[in-house]
């Protein structure tokens, strides 16, 4: 004691508080603004420094140092603690149509009395974030207490695992003339983004399968965000990544308090044995903030924003003062279409009365604020049933266990399927005939089954096997070696596959036939009326007209288009031959620097190596696919029936003409479909791109071309008209397409 008392002066003591209050900064920059100006392994130093001097004075030790972060504690309950000031909910439109916003704008023009020659309301318009509600309170600046929302009145105190959250200041930064209140409480909400969340899964799938008992996988990140912010153990709760956004207050009490010039000795902890016991702080009660926040300047919800930003608190970019109706549903509408591009969920947008004093009119009904509402987005999550689990096969024999669902709306859709993908994700998944599920479609994203209701599930259910042969054909179901999935070994013997395969080849960047639709070809494999893909050309009407449903008008129009995809591309025959491993662009590249289906036939695999993107996998599928003798047979048949493309050059015998040239195509072509003009620019070697840059070399422009254009001039990019494209593609040598 003495000794110590002794040694610990007044410059260990402002050394520590410096060290503290650089290595608060350099969190903040760090977690908060994602701007780092110092290196980790320079933060690291500082840290260590931080954390000898505690161990050589430990009476130093204060609840806002950086070392009370790391979690310890094992509480045995979660102790009950009265909110300052009580945490309503929100009104929630349900309505999710612009409608919502109207109508909200109505009730707030009427309630203050606006008639319609006075100015549009100012809103702020915030993001609706998916994570939980938290009260952070602070007494003279300094982290004393979080807890959740609870009932409104009461919530349950988590401050040791939301210490943890490095975006949470432990002390509120108070520079210049701005100060921090002797009592504050901030409101906001602690998430998980979905890069974190799908990080923690992963490791959370590598302990399982490591044979650890009681660890599980989350079904998304508001459910991983509340099993953390509930953990007894904050040790474990430390290693889940949390996050925060602040968007409001509760109570403010103001005797200001200027930490700069203070010296304030935040708060100890009191250490008992294992548990570090915080005291039992009692916030004073205070039913209204408005004054408070006035004599610190703030006059509207927005200013409130910024001082909260200027205090430390990550606060989302996003939020903005938007006026009237109009400004409302734009934010609405222009969130929606950026939601699934955020790094975290959002279930909708909170709009709110921008000005204090007209939040404090406008008052409260019940438990609700009359200022402030919820307007929701369609779910992206939905509970329902799984009726049966089939087995779809694919045009490679791929075998896929499809979830059949009771029919749900989820994300703006009705869903009634969800893939399971392969055996390794159905087992991982285990899901079951009869499961409750949480079904997820998030924008154009194909939808998913995340996670059972595992409490839902009859003892009598069976969890799900691939079958041992193919649910169409009979043939052997196989798996190999280091592949997730299962193949029917039928090959072409297999209906499904065969019809897949035609449907691939008909398909619209492949040969094109466009009257050739999914149940027609169904239908043709089905009374057999063709095997295979050169079959198609050898339709006649009577053939088609025999069809159920099939009349004269739509089978000529069928063999039109079936005719018309004679004259096709090499590119585009390559593609449609559904070699694995040769989508779209492999077959442009293939094409491009062969120049010719021999010569692609007869490649070693060292020549095509050279192509490029091709790799092993795809010169190895290249060669067995043409090794084949019933697809040499199939290759010449549809080239004796009438299939044929133009001569190209090959780019490995000379450089091409446009090699290193950047074309953008705009507008309508008359004489050409855009895909053949794309074609025909990469055929001499030059690059379609879809955006005009000063790199452009020059950009087509058919009729009614229209920004591209625009940008084109702008940028003094050269303009060809259609009549300059083709003598340009005639001035090398190129004409049909
Ligand atoms: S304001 C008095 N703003 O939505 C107004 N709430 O009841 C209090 N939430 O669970 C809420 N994002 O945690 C507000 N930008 C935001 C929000 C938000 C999410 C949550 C909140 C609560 C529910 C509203």
């Amino acid at each position: 004691m003495t000794t110590d008392a002794v040694a610990l002066t007044q410059d260990v003591q402002s050394h520590y508080a410096q060290l503290k209050a650089q290595l608060a900064e350099h969190a903040h920059r760090y977690y908060v603004l994602d701007e780092p100006n110092i290196p980790d392994t320079q933060y690291d130093l500082l840290y260590q420094a931080l954390e000898k001097l505690e161990a050589q004075f430990p009476q130093l030790i204060s609840l806002d140092s950086p070392t009370q972060r790391v979690g310890g504690a094992v509480l045995d309950t979660f102790r009950s603690v009265e909110h300052g000031q009580a945490m309503l909910s929100i009104r929630t439109e349900t309505d999710t149509t612009p409608q919502g916003a109207v109508s909200f704008d109505e009730r707030m023009r009427k309630e203050l009395s606006l008639d319609d020659s006075q100015a549009p309301i100012d809103y702020v318009a915030e993001l609706k974030f998916d994570g939980l509600a938290m009260n952070l309170t602070y007494f003279e600046g300094v982290l004393v207490r979080a807890a959740t929302r609870g009932d409104g009145l009461f919530g349950e105190e988590v401050t040791q695992n939301i210490r943890t959250i490095r975006q949470i200041p432990l002390k509120l930064k108070a520079q210049g003339t701005l100060a921090v209140p002797e009592w504050l409480e901030v409101r906001g909400e602690v998430y998980m983004s979905r890069a974190d969340f799908e990080a923690l899964n992963e490791r959370q799938r590598l302990k399982i399968a490591q044979g650890l008992k009681n660890e599980k996988t989350f079904v998304n990140p508001r459910n991983a965000a509340a099993g953390a912010v509930r953990q007894l153990d904050s040790k474990i709760a430390s290693q889940r990544p949390l996050s925060f956004f602040a968007y409001g207050v509760g109570v403010v009490v103001n005797h200001l308090v200027n930490l700069s010039s203070s010296q304030l000795n935040a708060p100890k902890p009191q250490v008992s044995g294992q548990t570090a016991l915080l005291p039992d702080w009692t916030t004073p009660k205070v039913t209204q903030s408005s004054q408070a926040l006035l004599s610190l300047g703030i006059k509207d919800h927005f200013s409130l924003l910024q001082t909260l930003k200027a205090w430390g608190f990550p606060v989302a970019d996003q939020a903005c003062v938007v006026q009237g109706a109009q400004g409302l549903v734009g934010f609405h509408q222009s969130m929606g279409l950026a939601r699934e591009h955020l790094p975290f969920d959002i279930d909708g947008i909170v709009y709110k009365v921008n000005r204090l004093d007209w939040q404090m009119r406008l008052g409260f009904v019940t438990r609700e604020p009359r200022w402030a509402v919820a307007h929701k987005y369609p779910a992206q999550e939905q509970l329902t049933t799984v009726l049966d689990i089939d087995v779809q096969v694919g045009r490679t024999g791929k075998l896929t266990p499809v979830a059949k669902l009771k029919p749900v709306f989820v994300g703006g859709v009705t869903v009634t399927n969800a893939t399971l993908h392969n055996e390794l994700e159905a087992t991982r998944k285990d899901v079951r005939i009869g499961d409750t599920v949480i079904v997820r479609r998030a924008g154009d994203v194909i939808p998913e089954v995340v996670g059972v209701v595992v409490g839902e599930r009859s003892a009598q259910s069976l969890p799900f096997k691939m079958p041992m042969h193919c649910p169409v054909c009979g043939s052997l179901a196989v798996k190999e070696v280091l592949e997730a999935d299962h193949r029917c070994s039928g090959g072409l013997f297999c209906s499904a596959q065969r019809k897949q395969a035609i449907w691939h080849f008909a398909s619209k960047r492949a040969m094109d036939i466009e009257d050739l639709g999914e149940k027609l070809i169904d239908q043709l494999v089905d009374t057999k009326s063709i095997q295979s893909v050169a079959d198609l050309y050898r339709l006649d009407l009577s053939a088609l007209v025999s069809l159920e449903r099939m009349a004269q008008k739509s089978a000529s129009n069928v063999l039109a288009s079936i005719e018309g995809s004679k004259k096709t591309t090499l590119a585009r025959f390559l593609y449609a031959l559904g070699i694995r491993h040769v989508g779209e662009s492999t077959a442009k590249d293939l094409a491009i620097h062969f120049g010719d289906l021999a010569r692609i036939v007869l490649a070693t695999q060292e020549e095509l190596l050279q192509v490029n993107d091709v790799g092993p996998v795809v010169a190895q599928s290249l060669r067995t696919f043409f090794a084949q003798t019933h697809h040499m047979e199939l290759i010449e048949q549809l080239q004796a029936l009438g299939v044929h493309w133009p001569k190209m050059q090959a780019q490995s015998d000379t450089s091409l003409p446009l090699q290193g040239h950047t074309y953008v195509i705009t507008g309508t072509l008359t004489n050409f479909a855009r895909d053949d003009a794309k074609a025909a620019l990469e055929s001499l070697g030059a690059k379609v791109a879809g955006s005009v840059s000063k790199k452009t070399t020059a950009v087509i422009a058919g009729t009614e071309a229209g920004s591209k254009l625009d940008k084109a001039i702008a940028l003094e990019v050269k303009v060809l008209d259609e009549d300059a494209f083709v003598a340009l593609l005639q001035a090398h040598g190129t004409k049909g397409f």
